[in-house]
């Protein structure tokens, strides 16, 4: 395993070529990205989803810039060996390609090392501008969940040969910009393998089939934390949420019992301190009521 996943090592990690699979997950915090870190994952997205799985909101467009930054900069604090991917939240690429570099730039500054933004051709003048500053890009296509409602609501897509076929072609024009690995959200794996199969730079799939040059799951979807059902393509290594409820119960009902916290989980000061400040009662070893 390298030491620090790198992009230039990333983009050549295609598995026509011999390559292993890229593993990607997402994380938002210091805890949870030392521990898929220390899990060995290549990469680590600290994704949009922050918006849905830490903060409560209903899709990924409630989150901002400042947001980002916030938690791509606790989990930079806390990897060693992946490559942290910030991602571009909704509206911080989309009206000028100036603003989409500003916004990049925090991301990196914050301590990711590339950013993944949304789209196809009409994002490859943003993806160009970022590139040209340095700053390496991730491309996403499919069932790109800012577009929710342009969409008309989570679903696949390129299931028509024609929209397929558009989606083949926005992949080559946001590599041709530039971008070093193509997320592939929500599509069916027969256009998965063709898009895999057509560009030079790695597909990380995500409900695209076993074909990608890499597979990205959310976290708390693997783990069984989050409140959203699971869809179809998520498979659940752990059932977190049960165990942190049930070792919550355990630790309230030992608070309610007196149970918690035991003599060795307490600071007693010393025997001469316990004499000085023991109640006189008990000093005496008498009475239960109040001194008189
Ligand atoms: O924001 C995110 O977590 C993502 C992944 C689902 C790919 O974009």
């Amino acid at each position: 395993m390298e030491e620090h996943v790198t992009v230039p090592s990333v983009r050549r990690r295609k598995r026509r070529d011999g390559a292993d699979p890229i593993v990607m997950i997402t994380a938002y915090d210091e805890p949870w990205a030392r521990l898929v870190d220390a899990g060995g994952v290549d990469l680590i997205l600290v994704g949009d989803t922050l918006a849905e799985i830490v903060l409560g909101y209903e899709d990924t467009l409630h989150v901002g810039v400042d947001d980002m930054v916030h938690h791509v900069g606790a989990v930079a604090r806390a990897r060693t060996h992946a490559l942290v991917i910030g991602d571009m939240p909704w509206m911080s690429y989309h009206t000028d390609p100036y603003e989409a570099v500003r916004n990049a730039a925090r991301l990196i500054r914050a301590g990711a090392g590339a950013v993944k933004l949304e789209g196809g051709r009409t994002r490859v003048a943003a993806i160009r501008a970022i590139i040209g500053a340095e700053i390496p890009v991730m491309g996403h296509l499919g069932l790109t969940p800012q577009s929710v409602h342009s969409m008309g609501g989570y679903r696949v897509q390129g299931r028509e040969e024609a929209a397929a076929r558009e989606l083949v072609e926005d992949a080559k024009a946001i590599v041709e910009a530039g971008c070093f690995a193509v997320v592939l959200e929500g599509v069916p794996s027969v256009l998965a393998d063709m898009v895999t199969a057509e560009i030079t730079v790695p597909t990380i799939g995500i409900g695209a089939g076993a074909g990608c040059d890499g597979q990205v799951l959310v976290l708390h979807d693997l783990l069984g934390m989050s409140k959203r059902p699971p869809p179809k393509f998520v498979r659940r290594y752990a059932e977190m949420g049960e165990l942190v409820s049930s070792a919550v119960s355990a630790y309230a009902a030992d608070v309610r019992s007196g149970a918690f916290p035991l003599d060795s989980e307490s600071y007693l000061g010393s025997a001469e301190l316990r004499r000085a400040l023991a109640p006189a009662e008990s000093a005496t070893g008498g009475g239960t009521g109040p001194a008189g």
